[in-house]
């Protein structure tokens, strides 16, 4: 199934139904979609391949407009193997194409795939024309890897912009911002971002700055996963603009574990303390909220909360993971307010503080401990770090 998205300027991406976690790691219960163009002109040039198994709908998608082997540029504006795996498939049919991306891409593409094509490397604003429509190769590097680039069609005024302004979710047919549950749209696409992209965020400020510096009178955004922006592609360029943005939000998240209710009680009793305050809070428990939900939902929140049970003298295990991505992802400096039970030696939340002071966070008072069930006394300390929160949210 292809789509013409601007004239000569189609769609032949895929829809991905089949697999559970992106990345092996974030579930993706709608789907999503590897999104490739094909652009005719007096040359041909396909945008993105697709993942390797979908190489033969993709191929197929291709040949309801053009037979591939006429392709002659293969632009690949990121490496990374769900747009590129499928490569191999399209170099034994189109021999005489020549492979077009950044100088940093070329060394990442030979290590990944041996494929018998030349290549050409473009520098930041290169421009490669067509015949009659001229394409202009802008870099924006980590976003989301250190070689992408998106690729501007400048007659058609159409940005082919890879990762940046993806989304989770299959298209099923509606590939348009008009066409789409945007309710839907953007959940999966701030979703997307902070799972896939939040290690990058100053990244993906300096491609929104650059952009926008060089005035590109944008008429559709065109990404590498999810809907295509035809009716309002300034939507989720400042949406993307707000979810990556440094500044913290005025609220507080919870994020705990338990294994027996114990640190429960704790949790729902600072939540209630925060909620009398008048400080909006979200809740997560570790073991049935999805990580990728907790991040998006703790990337940018004012103050983190953690709870968690002593596991073997450490943290709950999925607490333990859910701080390790605190760290990969560089979740940006903020206080941290840190309680949690045990039921002999403790070490959890000892070991918690330690590695969040190591993160440069500040470690909010009281830091709350508890042997058991909590005590009338250790109860009052979950009032006094409501209080703390309060007023740090103020
Ligand atoms: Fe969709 Fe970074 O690849």
């Amino acid at each position: 199934m292809h789509r013409e998205i601007a004239k000569g300027i189609y769609y032949v991406g895929v829809d991905d139904h089949h697999t559970e976690l992106f990345e092996n790691l974030w579930r993706i219960p709608f789907g999503v979609s590897y999104n490739s163009y094909l652009i005719i002109d007096e040359k041909i040039a396909i945008v993105e391949t697709v993942k390797g198994p979908w190489a033969d709908e993709w191929l197929d998608n291709i040949r309801e407009i053009v037979d591939p082997a006429k392709i002659d540029y293969i632009i690949l504006n990121h490496m990374e193997p769900d747009h590129t795996s499928a490569l191999p498939d399209i170099a034994k049919i189109a021999p005489n194409a020549t492979l077009i991306y950044t100088p940093r891409a070329s060394d990442m593409r030979k290590s990944f795939y041996d494929v018998d094509l030349k290549e050409h490397t473009v520098e930041d604003l290169e421009e490669l024309s067509l015949g009659t429509k001229t394409l202009k190769f802008v870099h924006v590097p980590f976003v989301h890897w250190p070689e992408t680039m998106a690729t501007w069609v400048v007659e058609d005024r159409v940005l082919l912009s890879c990762d940046a302004f993806g989304a989770f979710g299959a298209l099923n047919g509606k590939h348009f911002d008009d066409e789409a549950n945007m309710e839907l749209v953007e959940r999966e696409s701030r979703r997307y971002v902070s799972a896939i992209i939040t290690s990058y965020f100053k990244f993906v400020q300096n491609a929104l700055k650059k952009v926008k510096d060089l005035g590109l009178d944008i008429k559709i955004i065109a990404p590498s996963h999810g809907i295509i922006y035809r009716k309002n592609p300034m939507w989720v360029v400042n949406k993307y603009d707000e979810w990556s943005s440094p500044e913290l939000e005025k609220n507080c998240t919870i994020v705990f574990g338990t294994m027996y209710g114990y640190t429960t009680r704790l949790a729902m009793k600072l939540k209630k303390e925060l909620l009398e305050l008048g400080v909006e809070v979200k809740v997560h428990n570790v073991s049935y909220s999805e990580m990728s939900r907790i991040i998006t939902d703790t990337v940018r929140t004012g103050i983190i909360v953690i709870g968690s049970p002593t596991y073997d003298a450490f943290p709950f295990p999925k607490i333990w993971a859910y701080v390790n991505e605190l760290q990969g992802k560089r979740f940006a400096p903020r206080p941290i307010g840190l309680f949690g039970t045990f039921g002999w030696g403790g070490g959890g939340v000892k070991k918690l503080q330690k590695t969040i002071e190591e993160m440069k966070c500040e470690v909010l008072e009281p830091v709350i401990r508890v042997r058991g069930r909590p005590s009338e006394e250790e109860t009052e300390l979950v009032k006094d770090l409501a209080k703390e929160i309060a007023s740090r949210l103020q």
